[in-house]
């Protein structure tokens, strides 16, 4: 489902020209349950942008779920983020004036959909994710797992087929790490997603049907286990 072929991405020019990945090419089946690894810096953000459709500014060439990336417009990009990808981030970045179904259907906000449909749509992903004792609570009430699993929910209101998980560990203890890295297998394995997230716990990830080391922009392969 992801066909990534010599992309190359670098930032800024002349002196401080920073080569982010080198001439990249990977395939991702769909239903893959996928970590991306590597150092600070080795490019595993950039590469999760490149695949959401949130970055355009490389060469080569991107076909995600039968789309080449790489020929769109803004409009379709975005298009595409809406209807393919759900983002998740380390951060959660939830409104804090919202409560949880508010965070989760705000898209639709944007989009005039129907309120009282997009409401029972939030619903049905607060409960999927384990909250429906939790819809009209605050972030601020809400514990940082919480607070992820309204992050889930709000990724999948738009029921992606691909969610995409930047250090979505990286501000949560190990057990409501795990805990976290759980709910993605279950979305993986029982809904069919593919789920591609980028961590600096990979002991969490047991499951993961690939691993992408990225160092200096390349894929470095990985001893035998
Ligand atoms: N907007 C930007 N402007 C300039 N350089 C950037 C920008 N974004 C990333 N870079 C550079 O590109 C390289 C790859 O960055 P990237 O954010 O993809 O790394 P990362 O693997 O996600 O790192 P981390 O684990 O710290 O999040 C780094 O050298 C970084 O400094
Ligand atoms: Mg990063």
């Amino acid at each position: 489902m992801i066909q990534l072929d010599h992309i190359t991405r670098s930032y800024g020019s002349g002196e401080g020209k920073t080569l982010a990945l080198a001439d990249l090419s990977l395939q991702i089946p769909s239903g893959a349950f996928v970590t991306i690894v590597g150092t600070s810096g080795s490019g595993k953000t950039t590469l999760l942008n490149i695949i959401g459709g949130l970055d355009s500014n490389y060469t080569g060439t991107a076909r995600v779920a039968d789309q080449d990336l790489s020929q769109q417009d803004d409009r379709t990009l975005s298009k595409f983020r809406s209807q393919t990808v759900g983002f998740v981030f380390q951060h959660f970045n939830l409104l804090e004036h919202l409560d949880a179904l508010q965070n989760v259907s705000l898209p639709a906000f944007f989009s005039g959909q129907d309120e009282a449909q997009a409401t029972a749509r939030a619903e049905d992903v607060l409960v999927r994710v384990g909250l429906a004792h939790k819809l009209h609570s605050l972030p601020t009430e809400l514990s940082g797992g919480q607070k992820q699993r309204v992050a889930i929910a709000r990724a999948l209101f738009g029921q992606p087929r691909l969610i995409l998980a930047d250090e979505p560990t990286g501000n949560l203890d190990t057990t409501t790490g795990a805990q976290i890295i759980a709910l993605f297998e279950s979305l993986n394995q029982e809904d069919g997603l593919t789920v591609i997230a980028v961590t600096h716990e990979e002991f969490l990830f047991k499951n993961a049907t690939l691993k992408i080391h990225l160092e200096d922009g390349r894929m470095v392969d990985e001893p035998p286990a």
